[in-house]
Formats: structure tokens, sequence, C-alpha cells
């Protein structure tokens, strides 16, 4: 691997917990507590490699939909998490930013994700982002809703509104877009996640589960990303 092109920010669609579970005859909420240690170990190997931002797809905003009993697991494992391993991720000098639409998550949910991204905000290692009641579509429709209003304001012309804009009005703002996009579990969709930003990230599809996920699969992932050639549009040899 090369040391000098590992990509800034990584992006992960953590999926097949579920299956995890039911192919080892275990409950769905085992393969997310498994999914979630997974994920500590990943954070580790992400901040050994230098990466600086890596985001996960935790708990969508199609997710309310699932069985309560599923929707409670979650939250339970996310109040946990948030919990335990908030120290860790400080002295590590990780800062923590959680995206998506807070209003449907419990209150004390809320309370935990100010703090911990109060406590952290001046950290400068990596950035941690968790997308959580996350969707894509929700998020630019915002984004929109936001631009209008400094139009109907007369604070913004509507020739002003730019891609730059646009990105500023979502959660990421101020987040490089990912350079590489990791999914598991064998299905090659991006699932309503980060539609605007992944315009030219590269994508890696990994056929297992994300509790098989491993720092050498991370490793590979890297690897297969430095052996692409990044255009962004622009004719071969000339980018
Ligand atoms: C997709 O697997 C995974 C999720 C919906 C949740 C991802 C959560 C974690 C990895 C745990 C860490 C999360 C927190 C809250 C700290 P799936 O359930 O859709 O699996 P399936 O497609 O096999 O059913």
């Amino acid at each position: 691997m090369s040391e000098t092109s590992i990509p800034k920010h990584i992006a992960f669609i953590m999926d097949g917990n579920g299956r995890w579970a039911k192919g080892r005859g275990l409950p769905r909420a085992m393969g997310h507590r498994k999914g979630a240690e997974v994920l500590r170990e990943v954070i580790r190997a992400g901040s050994r490699l230098g990466v600086s931002t890596m985001t996960f797809y935790c708990f969508s905003s199609e997710n309310w939909k699932r069985p309560e009993d599923e929707v409670e697991g979650l939250m339970n494992l996310l109040r946990r998490y948030l919990k335990s391993d908030l120290a860790e991720f400080h002295s590590a000098g990780i800062r923590l930013k959680i995206i998506g639409d807070r209003a449907p998550l419990p209150e004390d949910i809320v309370q935990l994700i100010e703090q911990s991204e109060e406590q952290t905000a001046d950290n400068e290692k990596m950035t941690v982002c968790m997308a959580i009641s996350y969707g894509s579509r929700q998020e630019i429709s915002s984004a929109a809703q936001a631009l209008a209003i400094k139009v109907r304001d007369g604070v913004l012309s509507p020739q002003d509104i730019t891609p730059e804009k646009i990105g500023e009005e979502l959660y990421t703002a101020g987040i490089p877009d990912p350079d590489l996009l990791i999914r598991t579990s064998g299905e090659t969709r991006i699932s309503n996640f980060l539609l605007w930003q992944l315009a030219y990230s590269e994508m890696v599809f990994l056929d297992k589960y994300w509790p098989e996920f491993s720092k050498e699969d991370l490793w590979s992932a890297v690897e297969e990303y430095q052996r692409r050639d990044r255009r962004y549009g622009v004719a071969l040899g000339t980018a």
C-alpha cells in the first residue's frame, strides 16, 4: 500500500448484520452488536492509516420502519456506544459529528449527541461522522428549503445558488466529499446515502457481511482505491 495516497475520507455502508446473524442462528440484535465492535476496530485501523474522515451509515431514515424491537435495540446500542466510547474517541483525538434528522430521536440520545460533539469539537486527528436517522434526499430537500428561504428574504439571488452554496446547507458542510465508499454484504446500491457527496467517489463493494469486515479488508479496499484512476470527468491524461 502506498503511504502517500491514502484516501482522506472513507465512507461506509455497513450492511449485512441481519444476514450474518441469521446465518448463525442468532437474533438480528447480535448482528448489530457485532457490527458495533467492527465499527470500533475500523475506526482504530483508519486512524492508524492516517485517514482524516470516516463516515458510517448507522441508521437510515427508512430504518425507522423496522420492527419496534429492532429500532429500540439499535437506539440502545447507540446510547451505549456514545457513552462507552466517548472517552476513547476523545483521547485518540477524534472529533465526533452526527449527521441526520434529530427530530425523531429520543431526547436523551439528542443530548448525548450534543455533548459528544461539543466535547470533541477541537480534536484534529480524525473526524468520525455517524449518519443516524439519515436520508440523503431529505438532506437535499432541507438544503433546498433553506436556500429558498434566503431567496425569499432577499439575502440570496437565485443565480447565486451554486453547488458550493448547496454543499454549505448539507449536514456535511465543511467536510470534504468521500474519496472512497465501501459497502459490505454484496449489495451494489447507494441506498439514499450521501447522494450529493459521492459524485466522484470511488466505490468498493465487498462480498462479505459487515460483522466479518476486518482491518485487512480496509487495507485491500485502500489498495484497490490506489489502483483506480480518478479523472473527475476530465479526459484521460489531462487530469
Ligand atoms: C445494516 O444491516 C445495518 C444497519 C441497519 C445498522 C448498522 C449498525 C451497526 C453496524 C452497529 C453500529 C451502530 C450503532 C448504532 C452504534 P442490516 O440489518 O440491514 O442487515 P441485513 O441487510 O442483512 O438484514
